[in-house]
């Protein structure tokens, strides 16, 4: 009987063993007339198979045959687990092995049809790769690999950065369940704009206006007016920003959360930091091989998680950059009153980790000017609000805080941003209803796993990455 094994179980079957498994063809390279090697590749890893001339067992024409293999072919393949016989393959391995497969037979499932824009071992290496001896890749830039994203997304390394991003939403969903929330999902067509701003997507909803929701926030408010205490949302979200960034989409996963709370707001930034420590050392423990992969072709080093999460006031930011001399392009200082531009974060994370040891970590307090309408003034000073931002190696991950939950407060302020309250009505009558104090933040997963593994372009992070330029 056939026993299909994967190709890291046929690494931990010992020698001598039978094993019959599919793959994908990675490389082939002949050796002399009688020996071929064919290095197979499955999801993470490769192996090296051997076909080797043998009377009564491989004949000639079969090692021909192999040697014309179009790379790309799903082949089924029969064997007897080695340990290498002729050395390693290093070069076009994912990683050394102290196996190989004496091949003894091949056949092609299904293979390619048309020759190939780039191969999938070109993709994935890091640049001391290309000037190593016997190394024949090809450089593919990031526009061939995006508009070949299918063969692209077969790289091992890819292949690891999926099995992250898909381990976020798991270590998320698992920590919040944990805490009692409850998952929800709310409609992505919305009447009114919900993040300040005019950067929404206008669709035709049956000849009337409506825009693609730029987060759940007003949903996830409207839960909490509806007694449900805890929620949280893994869904997509719709910015038509035309922001032309390494870390701008005009379509990601939003992960989001709004919970209920008793006497400060800081017990909803406590549940999100916890949320983050369980989500991060999750990722190191449990995903560790993928982790190792992906830095084959993004060397980074781990992130530091401190068991204390270093806060400080946004305020305190400022003046560390002050004083570490830092200006903005223009020569102009960074100011207390307005929000944080990219470079003065990449700064301010740099002092951070200085000062700190920490890639990790939160700012509280910013500016009300700087927030939506829906952010939750300061009581001691409304000049401040109630609200937070969390950050990841200088960039931000989360914003999150204090909402307002008082109908006629929540009224002046949006009057104060120029929206009329009636506009929102189903959202505001929640409130006027009476709605209990609460928060939430929200967070990017492609800008989680883009700076968790300091992929440095978010695109790298989006299966099919929309931004304003690229849509098929
Ligand atoms: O800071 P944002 O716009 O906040 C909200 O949407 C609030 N409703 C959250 C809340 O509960 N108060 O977006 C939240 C996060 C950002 O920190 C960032 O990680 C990510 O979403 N994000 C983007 N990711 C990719 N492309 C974009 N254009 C993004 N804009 C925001």
């Amino acid at each position: 009987e056939l026993h299909l094994s994967s190709l890291i179980s046929v690494e931990s079957a010992s020698e001598g063993e039978h094993v019959t498994f599919y793959a994908r063809v990675h490389h082939i390279r002949p050796l002399g007339s009688k020996i071929v090697f064919v290095i197979f590749r499955s999801q993470l890893t490769t192996l090296q198979g051997v076909l080797t001339e043998e009377a009564g067992v491989v004949s000639q024409n079969m090692v021909r045959w192999a040697e014309g293999l179009n790379r790309e072919s799903i082949v089924r393949v029969e064997g007897v687990v080695q340990s290498p016989q002729d050395g390693q393959d290093e070069v076009h391995s994912t990683r050394v092995h102290t196996k190989e497969v004496r091949i003894l037979k091949l056949f092609v499932v299904v293979g390619p049809t048309v020759s190939l824009p780039f191969q999938v071992e070109d993709v994935a290496r890091p640049e001391e790769y290309y000037h190593r001896e016997g190394a024949q890749f090809s450089r593919v830039n990031q526009k061939t690999r995006l508009a070949n994203r299918v063969l692209d997304l077969r790289s091992p390394v890819n292949q690891a950065i999926f099995r992250i991003h898909a381990g976020v939403c798991t270590l998320f969903r698992e920590f919040l369940l944990g805490e009692r929330f409850l998952e929800i999902q709310s409609s992505k067509f919305q009447a009114t704009s919900t993040e300040a701003g005019a950067a929404v997507f206008k669709v035709d909803y049956f000849r009337r206006p409506a825009f693609l929701a730029q987060s759940p926030q007003l949903a996830k408010q409207m839960c909490i007016a509806s007694d449900m205490e805890r929620v949280f949302e893994i869904g997509p979200v719709f910015r038509a920003e035309n922001s032309n960034t390494h870390r701008h989409l005009t379509e990601f996963t939003g992960l989001d959360l709004e919970m209920r709370f008793d006497s400060h707001y800081y017990e909803v930034l406590d549940t999100l930091d916890r949320m983050f420590i369980h989500l991060f050392r999750g990722l190191q423990e449990r995903l560790r091989a993928e982790i190792e992969v992906v830095k084959t072709q993004f060397p980074h080093d781990d992130l530091v998680i401190l068991d204390k999460t270093p806060r400080i006031r946004f305020a305190e930011g400022i003046r560390m950059l002050k004083e570490a001399g830092w200006k903005e392009e223009d020569g102009s200082e960074p100011d207390e009153w307005d929000d944080l531009s990219t470079k003065a974060e990449q700064r301010l994370g740099e002092l951070m980790k200085e000062k700190y040891g920490a890639d990790y970590y939160i700012i509280d307090k910013f500016p009300l000017e700087a927030r939506p309408f829906y952010t939750m003034p300061d009581p001691e000073d409304n000049r401040l609000s109630n609200s937070f931002d969390i950050f990841l190696r200088g960039e931000e991950i989360l914003s999150g805080g204090q909402r307002i939950h008082v109908a006629p407060m929540l009224e002046e302020r949006m009057r104060d941003d120029g929206i009329d309250p009636e506009s929102m009505k189903e959202y505001v009558d929640g409130f006027r209803w009476g709605c209990p104090p609460h928060g939430g933040g929200g967070l990017g997963l492609e800008r989680v796993v883009m700076l968790f593994l300091k992929l440095g372009d978010i695109r790298y992070a989006s299966l099919f990455p929309r931004d304003p330029r690229s849509f098929p």
